[in-house]
């Protein structure tokens, strides 16, 4: 059920966390006519981070636009066997590489609480450290879609809920968005279960990417990082009782006892299947190639300080990776750089 009622500003509630964690509704011709007078001039990616920043009461000085709550976390990837028959980056060969790890919860709130609806789907943003101080970064979320097929439509999406107050008339912008957007829709309708903790949650990359290998073969594919001991939840009742940082609270004393796995897969495409639109997943039967193991082994000593210095970008690509034409994909780096730029100041 929909419910657009706000806790940080007033604006929208279960529907607001979905759409904002990931960024993707709008409808072009309504949105065109309901253009804010301020955004004259702004371009999409602009606007999509002014929106973000409005929906969750901010700006929050020093935090991110949209996943601002998260913890950073140390270790490493191995790739398996079958990585380099798939693409020639560097950390895809033979030997293990330091990544550094940010899970978060959606939404530029702060203070997120991690067992509100809001806060899903959580994040995960990657950074795999190559040789010559080189990286690249995966950035992906907890379900596996967009409720967007391109920027526009996700502004749209954004100005729906921040036009569909208490006081907007029946049927709200909102509501007639979702009518026109099946895919918002299902994103926004979709139950999140809520993890028992970070490193028991799937993610989703969501957007497509070319991968080339040293015979030059290329193929597109889909990141999937899954828990090796398998995804677990919380139960209703539990998710109504646990704290407003039990996510942020369980994973340092988790990783001292052991270490969290994840597999890296690629879930590979069959004919036909949308390249370019990351709102539509493929069918789970498609075939899931295993890139490798990553092993989380400590929370940072002083994450929130971390976590500001760090800016993910999912077009941080090595040779052998490249991007598709996705237009949510290309517009994030743009996007991603106003909210950073701002966050800096
Ligand atoms: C046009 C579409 C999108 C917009 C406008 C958007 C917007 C943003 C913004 C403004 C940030 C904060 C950046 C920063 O300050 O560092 C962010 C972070 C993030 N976004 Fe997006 N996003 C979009 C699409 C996506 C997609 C498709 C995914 C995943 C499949 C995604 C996952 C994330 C995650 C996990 C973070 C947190 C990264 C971190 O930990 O630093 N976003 N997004």
């Amino acid at each position: 059920m929909l419910n657009f009622r706000c806790m940080a500003h007033g604006w929208s509630a279960s529907v607001m966390a979905a759409v904002l964690s990931t960024g993707a509704f709008f409808h072009s011709d309504a949105n065109a006519q309901d253009a804010k007078p301020e955004a004259a001039g702004k371009s999409v990616n602009e606007q999509m981070v002014d929106t973000l920043t409005q929906l969750s009461g901010g700006p929050h000085k020093g935090f991110r636009a949209n996943h601002a709550k998260g913890l950073i976390v140390k270790g490493t990837f191995s790739p398996s066997a079958s990585a380099a028959s798939i693409s020639a980056a560097p950390h895809l060969q033979k030997t293990s590489v330091p990544v550094t790890v940010r899970f978060s919860n959606s939404t530029g709130v702060p203070t997120m609480p991690d067992n509100d609806a809001n806060s899903k789907p959580h994040g995960i943003a990657i950074r795999f450290q190559l040789p010559d101080a080189a990286f690249t970064d995966i950035v992906s979320i907890s379900y596996n879609g967009f409720p967007a097929a391109t920027p526009e439509e996700f502004l749209g999406l954004l100005n729906a809920i921040a036009q569909s107050g208490d006081d907007a008339a029946k049927p709200t912008p909102i509501e007639k968005f979702l009518e026109a957007h099946p895919q918002a829709k299902l994103f926004v309708t979709t139950p999140k279960p809520t993890p028992v903790s970070f490193a028991t949650q799937a993610f989703y990359g969501v957007n497509s990417f070319k991968f080339t290998n040293a015979k030059n073969v290329s193929q597109f594919g889909r990141y999937q990082i899954v828990p090796v001991g398998g995804e677990k939840f919380l139960t209703t009742e539990q998710n109504a009782k646990a704290s407003a940082n039990y996510l942020m609270d369980e994973l340092p004393g988790r990783l001292k006892k052991r270490p969290a796995k994840f597999r890296l897969l690629l879930q590979l495409p069959k004919e036909g299947d949308a390249i370019d639109n990351g709102s539509i997943a493929w069918p789970k039967d498609r075939q899931l190639v295993e890139l490798g193991t990553m092993t989380l082994t400590s929370v940072v000593s002083d994450s929130l300080a971390a976590q500001q210095k760090l800016d993910f970008n999912p077009l941080e690509l090595p040779d052998g990776i490249e991007a598709s034409a996705d237009p949510v994909l290309i517009a994030r780096p743009g996007a991603y750089g106003h909210s950073i730029k701002r966050r800096h100041q």
